[in-house]
Formats: structure tokens, C-alpha cells, sequence
């Protein structure tokens, strides 16, 4: 974990958040190679939960809402940690969190053998003030999920698409918590990015939709590169499910911190509709128009964290490789359609950069294509490895000749000559293909 957190520091996917601060615990920003690693990533989400289907809609919705939304959703009341207090070294802890050592006296006690307060619930929503005064009317919430304004916009979007249940609505956005103790890097954050279907369906149906959108998502994942060594659903037990919850499982993926969930999969029931229709007074049910049947629907819902994903693909990815005469390298071996640069060309000397360019410039109408001239052609193959490029296209002296370059392929490291009019149609066949 240290060595992929220093690369990707050093290459610039992830580092702290106001980093020439000191940092700001919980917050992290993703630099040029992070920001495509994370815009693929939402881009293919998006690609196969709401484009390839007709049975879902897109939403863009703002990050904070009436507040009544958060007291309808059950946040205000319901969304805590039972938190105590060390009335020593004045430090907060998650009151289930106790059996650690203490930071004060770590060799000596557990914090569970501190002068520890009684435990008090502590609510996790990020708050801020709309307009001029600062007082609790004024108040307003970060959204902690970005699910809320698909409930509250259920009734508009359902009948400007023209949808009949079953249908979904798909989101993707910022949400902030005010974690106690963020920590396994971007793993637990306080802002993050989620993409949220929420998919209402007839109460009739809704277990054999929670089954097959759990399978859709674990396809996603394992589509993504994930092996069955490394992804597990592990259903939630009664006494973990969230407030909103009749039923759950979570998608896991071994971590180096070990097993963690990297999306949720939720039977929510009718619990949210009901009760924005009670704290809106706006119905939300619906009326089959065969059976005339009204009925408040059910929502299956996948959320899956896009930082969480984005660091299970490079924990997945990493590999430090010994090669032949005792040389190593670090390669990510991320699936291409999140790579965040498709294909590198370069020039095997800078006299040869003016047509490189042009190539460079053609290729890029399709993919984010990085050109480099810089030392000598091994280092820059290295250079790309460790970006998870999944192609190089070197153009020699012979190219001028014979209209062919080599392409070497980041995995296996062979190479192939190819003919630059055939250059883009071998690249979109790498790049693109579907399993
Ligand atoms: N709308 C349901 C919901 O928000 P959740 O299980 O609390 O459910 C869904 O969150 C996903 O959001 C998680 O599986 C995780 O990937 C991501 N997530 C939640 N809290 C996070 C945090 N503090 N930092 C990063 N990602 C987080």
C-alpha cells in the first residue's frame, strides 16, 4: 500500500487535498493521470447502466437540497456514530472503535482503558448556511448520498422520459460525510464521488430485481478486471442494515487493509417515496395503466463508491515485476477502458517528432494520447508502465521508409510492426474490445 501511495503521489493520480497546508484529513485530489483514471471510470459506469439501457434515466441533481429532504430520508435523525470522548487527551473515538491502543499510551493501554465519556450519537452530514444569517433556519446540509434528490425527483423525471415502472434513475455526484476516522488512504474519505441507480419496481418484483442487479454489479466489477480471488458479496446480517434497508449485500474487494466494500446493493422497500410523500404532502405513487392498480413502488438501489473503485483498480493493478538481468519494473495493469492514457508515441529521436506529432494529433480526435521525446526510449516504455498505458507506438528512422511503426503492449511487453493506415483500426481493436 505505502509503495502505490508514494506512486501515485509521484505520478500524480492522488494526493492530499491543500497538500502545501499540511493537508486536510479526509480530503484528496486526483491530478492529470488520477483525474482520467476516475472520469474512465465514471464514463463506463454511465456507459452500462444508463446508456445501453432503455430502462434508465440520468439525473444531475445539486449537492445540497431542501433540508426537509435530510429529515425525510431518516439522515438527521438516524445517520450517527456512537461516539465517546477521552476527557484526557480530549480525543473522539467511535464508541465500537475502543479496542485500539491509545494514542497517548499506545504500549501501555487500550482506549477502552481511558477516562472515557458515555457514548453520544455524533451526526455524520456536513453543514453549511444559505444566506446572510447563520442560525438553524439557515441551515443546510452536504448531501450524504447522492440517492435523495433521485426520490425527490422521482415524479418529474418518470414522466418528462415518459417511464413506466420498472425503471431506474442513475446518478453520479459528490457526497460528503464527516467521518470520525478517515483513513486507508482515499478509502474512507469525507468528500466522495458515488454512482447511484435507484430502480423502482412493482412490490411484487422487487427480491428478483435486488438478485439481478447484484449479479449486474458483480459483472461490472469482475468486467473491470476483478478476479474471483479478489471480489466477494457478502450479504448484510439484520442487525448491520442501514435504516433504509430491508435487505443488502455488499460487493467487497481484498484490499491490502484486507476485505472491504466497495459497493452496496439495497432492497430500500418503499421507505423513501413514503416518506418524501409524507413530509412533501406530494403523492408519489403511481397507477398501473392495465390494472389501474395504485401502488407506492419499491426501489432496488446499487451504489457504488467511484474513489473506492478507482483505488481497488490500483491496488488490482499494481505490480512491481522482475525482468531478465535482474532489472524490475512497476507496471498497472489497469483494464484499458479506464487507463488513463490509451496509447503513448513516441519518436525514437527528437528529429523524428514533427510526424509523430501529427500521428499524435490524429490519434487523439479518439483517445487521450500522450506524446514523449524525452530520454531514452527504455526509460520512456517504464515511464508508461508505471501510468498503466496499455500501448506504445515507437516511429523510427525506418517508419520514414516503410510506413510502419511498433506497437509494444504494457503486459507482455511484445511488439509488433504495424502499418500506420492500419494503425487506428488496431488500436480501437485493443482499446475497445468487449469481453
Ligand atoms: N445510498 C446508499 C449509500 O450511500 P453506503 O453503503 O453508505 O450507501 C455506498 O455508500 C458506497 O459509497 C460505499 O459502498 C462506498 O463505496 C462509498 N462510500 C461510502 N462512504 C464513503 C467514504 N467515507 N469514503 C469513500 N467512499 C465511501
Amino acid at each position: 500500500m505505502d509503495e502505490l501511495v508514494s506512486l501515485c503521489a509521484r505520478r500524480g493520480f492522488i494526493f492530499p487535498s491543500s497538500e502545501i497546508y499540511g493537508g486536510i484529513n479526509g480530503f484528496w485530489d486526483y491530478g492529470p493521470l488520477g483525474v482520467e483514471l476516475k472520469n474512465n471510470l465514471k464514463a463506463f459506469w454511465w456507459q452500462r447502466v444508463v446508456r445501453e439501457r432503455d430502462d434508465v434515466e440520468g439525473l444531475d441533481s445539486t449537492v445540497i437540497a431542501h433540508p426537509r429532504t435530510w429529515e425525510a430520508s431518516g439522515h438527521v435523525e438516524h445517520f450517527s456514530d456512537p461516539m465517546v470522548d477521552c476527557r484526557t487527551c480530549k480525543r473522539r473515538f467511535r464508541a465500537d472503535h475502543v479496542d485500539v491502543p491509545c494514542p497517548e499510551a499506545p504500549k501501555q493501554r487500550s482506549v477502552a482503558e481511558c477516562d472515557l465519556t458515555e457514548a453520544r450519537n455524533f451526526n455524520l452530514m456536513l453543514r453549511t448556511f444559505i444566506g446572510a444569517s447563520e442560525d438553524a433556519a439557515s441551515t443546510a446540509f452536504l448531501r450524504a448520498e447522492t440517492c435523495q434528490s433521485i426520490f425527490t425527483d422521482f415524479k418529474r423525471v418518470r414522466e418528462a422520459a415518459r417511464q413506466k415502472i420498472p425503471f431506474g434513475i442513475a446518478q453520479i455526484g459528490k457526497a460528503f460525510r464527516n467521518e470520525i476516522n478517515p483513513r486507508n488512504f482515499t478509502f474512507r474519505s469525507r468528500e466522495f464521488e458515488q454512482a447511484e441507480l435507484e430502480f423502482f419496481v412493482h412490490p411484487s418484483e422487487r427480491e428478483r430485481w435486488f438478485e439481478y442487479w447484484l449479479e449486474q454489479r458483480v459483472g461490472f466489477h469482475r468486467e473491470l478486471g476483478f478476479g474471483d480471488d479478489r471480489l466477494r458479496v457478502r450479504p448484510h446480517e439484520p442487525d448491520e442494515l442501514a435504516h433504509y434497508a430491508k435487505a443488502a449485500a455488499d460487493v467487497e474487494f481484498l484490499f491490502p487493509f484486507g476485505w472491504q466494500e466497495i459497493e452496496g446493493v439495497h432492497d430500500r422497500g418503499d421507505w423513501d417515496l413514503s416518506r418524501h410523500t409524507e413530509y412533501s404532502g406530494k403523492d408519489l405513487a403511481v397507477t398501473d395503466e392495465q390494472t389501474k392498480e395504485r401502488f407506492v413502488p419499491m426501489v432496488v438501489e446499487t451504489s457504488v463508491g467511484i474513489d473506492r473503485t478507482a483505488l481497488a483498480l490500483l491496488c488490482n493493478a499494481y505490480q512491481e515485476e522482475a525482468l531478465e538481468g535482474g532489472d524490475t519494473r512497476t507496471v498497472l495493469r489497469l483494464h484499458p477502458a479506464v487507463a488513463p492514457i490509451k496509447a503513448a508515441v513516441l519518436p525514437l529521436s527528437k528529429k523524428l517528432a514533427e510526424p509523430v506529432r501529427r500521428i499524435a494529433a490524429d490519434l487523439r480526435r479518439h483517445w487521450n494520447v500522450f506524446y514523449d521525446d524525452a530520454g531514452n526510449i527504455g526509460r520512456r516504455y517504464r515511464r508508461q508502465d508505471e501510468a498503466g498505458t496499455p500501448l506504445c507506438v515507437t516511429y523510427d528512422f525506418e517508419s520514414e521508409d516503410d510506413g510502419q511503426v511498433t506497437v509494444r503492449e504494457r503486459d507482455g511487453m511484445q511488439q509488433e510492426r504495424i502499418a500506420l493506415d492500419g494503425l487506428e483500426a488496431y488500436l480501437r481493436e485493443r482499446l475497445e474490445a468487449r469481453p
